[in-house]
């Protein structure tokens, strides 16, 4: 069964600024297509690490045997999100009773008193600290790495290195230069592959292998949307991931400011997450791009349901969904315990009719409120396809920040907040910063007594 785009109501009249053929659009950035392929700025379209990565990863991971219970992943944003989607995606386990491993650990907070709870309480010889960072000078990593170090160190003496793995840049920063001073195991982020974009390279992949996944499943879904446009820039308007761009665009030009990304995949959750990042931090640019929201049926029914559909009319939806999640138990089956009454009319359906109703009871008070909906069908719910739903959305991240004329690659609203922190802990250099931080504690407070 394929993943399929669906379209519901679009903003009306909007798809397309009159006399604008969307095809013209699309030809318009072919020609920056095709150079940016050809200059490797778009390794998460061509996958040139593809090949490598199913080599090197598994021998890696190998070299480290079989002695390994726990992984704690220590990392943040796009060294982060990524995993944890997958890990709640195709690793729920983990959260169910009596779990007997593996077990992945995601430390991407500087939150003392959990990274102090996991370490007391994980044992060091069955675990391996795998340390996740593009730049390799992410500080709130490279701080929760100096602890676990030393951690290692205590309860291992000279054998903690082999209970490192360092992913990074494969030349150049402190966690690249710590690989080599202390002949620790590495494995590269491919070049040009930022942060949010990273999922399917070692960056999500190691703590899938962990985890016992299909990872390399993973990679040939996203090979599978991917690659054919690689191939042919020149299909870019047939594309579904242009299509979702030009939608995209379209309700930002329509004034909708926010997005929802609804899953009603209840596993799925956490792709949510990784989705918000990865659309925010692309496109939150020069006061463009729109706010995403992650909502997840049928939780957030109960939740932000009523915002979304009687709130302010400035919200779009993209709405995930799967035909095929298991059915679970029917209800009524055991005579014993009869259904009452007022509910006899669940007797002989299942307990996952109900995801399904609901999430038909959505889509229908949504087109109710015209609330311009794509729904996003999957075919199925295994890696491959999340392989194919992570790729298009990255692909339709980048097309629309294309379309705004922003750079979808870079976050330098961020990297200002990081130079402060940095200047704030006393980092050298940073004198603009530092100059910036007293003007901000210079303004008066006004403080408030509740
Ligand atoms: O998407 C991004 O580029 C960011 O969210 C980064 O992933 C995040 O800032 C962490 O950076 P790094 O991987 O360099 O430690």
């Amino acid at each position: 069964m394929r993943n399929n785009l669906f379209w519901g109501q679009a903003v009306k009249g909007r798809l397309a600024k009159p006399g604008v053929n969307p095809a013209d659009i699309a030809a318009s950035f072919v020609p920056r297509l095709k150079q940016e392929l050809a200059g490797g700025a778009l390794p998460f379209i061509s996958l040139p690490f593809k090949a490598a990565l199913e080599r090197e990863l598994p021998e890696t991971m190998q070299k480290f045997g079989r002695g390994f219970k726990h992984l704690l992943l220590l990392g943040i944003g796009g060294s982060a999100l990524g995993a944890r989607a997958l890990q709640k995606a195709f690793m729920p386990q983990q959260d169910w009773p009596a779990h007997t491993g593996p077990w992945l650990w995601i430390a991407d907070n500087v939150d003392a008193a959990c990274l102090n709870a996991w370490l007391d309480r994980l044992p060091a010889q069955e675990t391996l600290v795998v340390v996740i960072s593009k730049s390799g000078g992410t500080i709130e990593t490279m701080a929760q790495y100096f602890l676990a170090r030393t951690w290692l160190h205590k309860h291992l003496a000279a054998e903690w290195a082999k209970h490192v793995l360092l992913i990074t840049d494969k030349t150049s920063g402190a966690l690249r230069e710590e690989a080599a001073a202390k002949n620790l195991a590495s494995l590269p982020v491919p070049e040009q592959l930022g942060g949010r974009y990273s999922v399917l390279s070692a960056v999500g992949l190691v703590p899938a292998y962990f985890c016992g996944m299909d990872w390399k499943a993973l990679l040939e879904g996203a090979a599978d949307l991917s690659l054919p446009l690689a191939d042919h820039p020149g299909n870019l308007a047939g594309h579904p991931a242009w299509r979702l761009a030009l939608w995209a665009k379209s309700l930002m030009d329509a004034d909708y400011s926010q997005l929802i990304f609804f899953s009603y995949i209840p596993a799925w959750a956490c792709f949510g997450s990784w989705f918000c990042q990865l659309w925010s931090e692309s496109l939150g640019k020069n006061g463009k791009g729109s706010m995403p929201l992650p909502a997840v049926g049928v939780t957030d029914q109960h939740s932000l349901l009523q915002m979304f559909l009687d709130g302010p009319k400035d919200k779009g939806c993209l709405f995930l969904e799967c035909p095929d999640l298991p059915k679970g138990e029917k209800f009524g089956a055991d005579s014993a315990n009869p259904l009452p009454d007022k509910w006899a009319y669940l007797k002989g359906q299942h307990f996952g009719d109900l995801l399904t109703a609901e999430a038909i009871g959505t889509l229908g008070a949504m087109a109710a409120r015209d609330i311009p909906l794509v729904r996003m069908g999957m075919g199925k719910t295994d890696e491959r396809a999340a392989g194919s739903m992570i790729a298009l959305l990255e692909l339709a991240t980048l097309f629309t920040g294309w379309q705004l004329d922003i750079n979808p690659l870079d976050q330098p609203a961020v990297e200002y907040g990081k130079r402060l922190a940095n200047a704030r802990l006393g980092a050298p250099g940073y004198a603009e910063e530092k100059e910036a931080l007293a003007r901000y504690f210079a303004q008066p407070d006004e403080p408030q007594a509740f």
